[in-house]
């Protein structure tokens, strides 16, 4: 099957390479001359990389690359059984390429979109047969990324979401399939990760360096949470929480923080522009942790246990299954844990204890537990059994 790539930025070309090293040929389509000779570049780049590592031989490297047409013209879909669009977040922008697109390709064509945060439904709706549009989540890199999101809109048909989500399996991706609603999974449950450890910053319990020894030493997660803000940017994670925020009608769970908003009206990105809640200059000094084991777990407990009722009420709201869950969260997310397994492991009742002392101290539906995880208790089932 030929597959269409729209948009050659880092995700773009990165699907586009998935696709190619699958054996696909692949068009690769990008309005702007300059990025489109950039993804070309880059993807050599890559390529020989692998080559010198010796994780792909010079035929391979050279067949992988062959196969992708680097084009600004779009016409050049024609014949395409999936389109995959990976363009600037701009629903108005979306909307008009996914209506013009439906004019190049056959009807059996699917149209996929890689939206972080648009809803799949309003793409849809820009074409006639919304029936063949879906979301198809990657994570960056996409070609190191196991995880895909495979998010069927209501519009979409039975039948795309098995021929999308067979194609993406048969690439070796993990795909999960989730309900199409803000943040999907992965953008949803992780809101505390970064969320409570900013508040627990702006209470003054501990600093960033300390709030991340105590998520990486004691909590098992491979970043902290200030030390993946700075290599994702503040700007794009502070976008992401708004507009998850605005998305789920204000729901204080996932209030933004007015600490990550400064820090991003001061260009305080990470490490992009140098600086973030670390200073990455030459000559800056190291933040040390202050290493203190009872309040490093506490740190821990607070965030994992805001992370399990995020993804408990994902399961209570039929999201994704318990299995999708975890998975998305190993494999989208690097967890060292699936969290509902974690949940069965530290003891639901421990962990509705816990949101239920934080809910009464702060007095803030932030820490509500989800209906779901007091029945359980109740009944005293687990996820996983
Ligand atoms: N960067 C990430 O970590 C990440 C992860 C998952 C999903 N996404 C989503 O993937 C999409 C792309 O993100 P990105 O980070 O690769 O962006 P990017 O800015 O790196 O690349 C976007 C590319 O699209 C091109 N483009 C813009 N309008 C176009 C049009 N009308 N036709 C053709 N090309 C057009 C731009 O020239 C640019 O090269 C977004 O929807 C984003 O939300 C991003």
């Amino acid at each position: 099957m030929k597959i269409g790539v729209l948009g050659s930025g880092a995700m773009g070309s990165g699907i586009a390479q998935v696709a190619a090293t699958n054996g696909h040929n692949v068009v690769l389509v990008d309005t702007d001359e300059e990025a489109i000779n950039n993804a070309r570049g880059k993807l050599q780049k890559i390529l020989a990389r692998l080559v010198e590592k010796g994780r792909i031989d010079e035929s391979t490297s050279e067949l992988i690359f062959s196969r992708i047409e680097f084009t600004t013209t779009n016409k050049q879909f024609v014949g395409c059984g999936l389109i995959i669009e990976a363009i600037v977040e701009r629903l108005d922008v979306k909307k008009i390429v996914f209506s013009e697109l439906e004019n190049i390709v056959g009807n059996e064509c699917i149209l996929a979109t890689n939206t972080s945060s648009l809803s799949v439904a309003s793409i849809a709706a820009a074409c006639d047969k919304s029936e063949r549009v879906i979301g198809l989540h990657f994570f960056n890199p996409a070609p190191l990324m196991p995880l895909v999101e495979v998010i069927p809109a209501v519009q979409t048909s039975e039948s795309t979401v098995k021929l999308a989500r067979d194609l993406i399996d048969s690439w070796g991706k993990v795909t999960v399939l989730t309900k199409d609603t803000p943040g999907f999974i992965v953008n949803r449950v992780a809101r505390p990760f970064y969320g409570e450890a900013l508040k627990i910053y702006e209470e003054g319990i501990a600093d960033f360096a300390t709030i991340d020894w105590a998520m990486t030493e004691l909590g098992g997660f491979r970043m902290g949470p200030f030390t993946l803000m700075d290599f994702i940017g503040n700007d794009i994670n502070y976008s992401v929480t708004e507009s998850v925020f605005s998305a789920f009608y204000y729901d204080p769970r996932y209030r933004p923080s007015l600490t990550q908003k400064r820090y991003s009206e001061a260009g305080w990105h990470g490490r992009k522009t140098g600086r973030g809640y670390y200073n990455y200059s030459e000559n800056a000094v190291k933040s040390e942790p202050s290493i203190n084991k009872v309040v490093g777990q506490e740190i821990v407990d607070r965030i994992v246990v805001m992370l399990i009722n995020e993804a408990v009420d994902a399961l209570f709201l039929n999201i994704a299954t318990t299995e999708d869950l975890d998975l998305a969260m190993t494999k989208g997310v690097n967890y060292p844990k699936g969290l509902l397994s974690w949940a069965d492991e530290i003891g639901l009742n421990v962990v509705l204890k816990r949101l239920e002392a934080l809910q009464d101290l702060y007095g803030d539906d932030r820490y509500r537990p989800s209906p779901l995880m007091k029945r359980m208790v109740i009944s005293g089932t687990k996820f996983i059994n």
